[in-house]
């Protein structure tokens, strides 16, 4: 049998990266973890992330994974150097905010930015705005709130709107052309910064960027008649409310497992909830 991939967010953004990556490995065995219990991770420190993190990693691990998918901008940025020094024989795969293609698409040289405390903070971050984004104006907002409101499946509510609206209407008098999106959560909400945005605006969501990497990490390793992959999904918060919403993010129904942190570690608890 596959060993599986391990995936894990905050909460339900990494779903995002999960769906592009069941798009084109839809055999692919996959576990997914949800650090709920601590969203969101944005406004903290990067050495409090780092360490759920490396914690959700140990789970992952101790669970069989073959590779580890930091389905998560703010994760990526406190923890992805450290992960991979610290577990050197798993490979890791994580986001960066895609600055570099939207350098490239940009006409008007305005680019917008939406992320995370976390993600603007981290070295990351620094790095590709300093290689890619030479003569473009980047224009940035942390929506605060805004993953909270897909956290509870609120994707077109006017709070929701509300949020956006506040960040990118000073990008749109700026003259924006590009928005990039440098939180997994935040391609739920595409629809709606579509409708603020206008269809001139490109909205550049790193998901599918991301499901080719793994892919070619994997090396054609996955095989692709298995009809039932195992997936199996874990939340350190509530299992029964991340279960209510897989249909509609993921568009698929699932069990979700609870986890419980002791310290900094996490371990299985016994209650399912589908
Ligand atoms: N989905 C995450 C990200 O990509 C984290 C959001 C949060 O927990 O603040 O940054």
């Amino acid at each position: 049998m596959m060993q599986p991939v391990g995936i894990f967010d905050s909460g339900v953004g990494g779903l995002s990266v999960l769906r592009a990556i069941r798009q084109i490995l839809p055999s692919l065995p996959v576990i997914y973890v949800a650090d709920q219990a601590h969203v969101p991770y944005g406004p903290r420190s990067l050495e409090e992330v780092r360490a759920f993190s490396e914690g959700v990693t140990r789970f992952l691990l101790s669970q069989n994974c073959q590779m580890v998918v930091v389905a998560c901008n703010a994760a990526s940025a406190a923890a992805l150097t450290h992960l991979r020094r610290r577990f050197p024989q798993t490979p890791f795969v994580g986001m960066e905010p895609a600055v570099k293609p939207a350098a490239e698409q940009t006409l008007s040289g305005q680019v917008g930015v939406l992320a995370t405390p976390a993600t603007f903070q981290g070295a990351l971050y620094a790095s590709v705005v300093e290689r890619f984004a030479r003569g473009v104006v980047l224009y940035q907002d942390t929506c605060p709130g805004l993953v909270g409101q897909i956290e509870q499946g609120a994707l077109d509510a006017p709070e929701t709107r509300a949020i956006l609206e506040k960040a990118l209407q000073p990008m749109l008098i700026g003259g924006i052309d590009v928005v990039v999106l440098g939180c997994t959560h935040y391609p739920f909400v595409i629809p709606l910064i579509q409708q603020i945005c206008g269809p001139q605006v490109r909205v550049i969501d790193p998901a599918p960027a991301v499901a080719r990497q793994v892919q070619r990490l994997l090396n054609g390793a996955v095989r692709q008649d298995d009809p039932s992959p195992q997936l199996r999904f874990y939340t350190s918060g509530a299992p029964e409310k991340m279960a209510a919403l897989l249909p509609n993010l993921l568009g698929e129904t699932h069990p979700v497992g609870q986890l419980h942190w002791d310290g900094l570690t996490l371990s299985e608890g016994d209650t399912k909830h589908s």
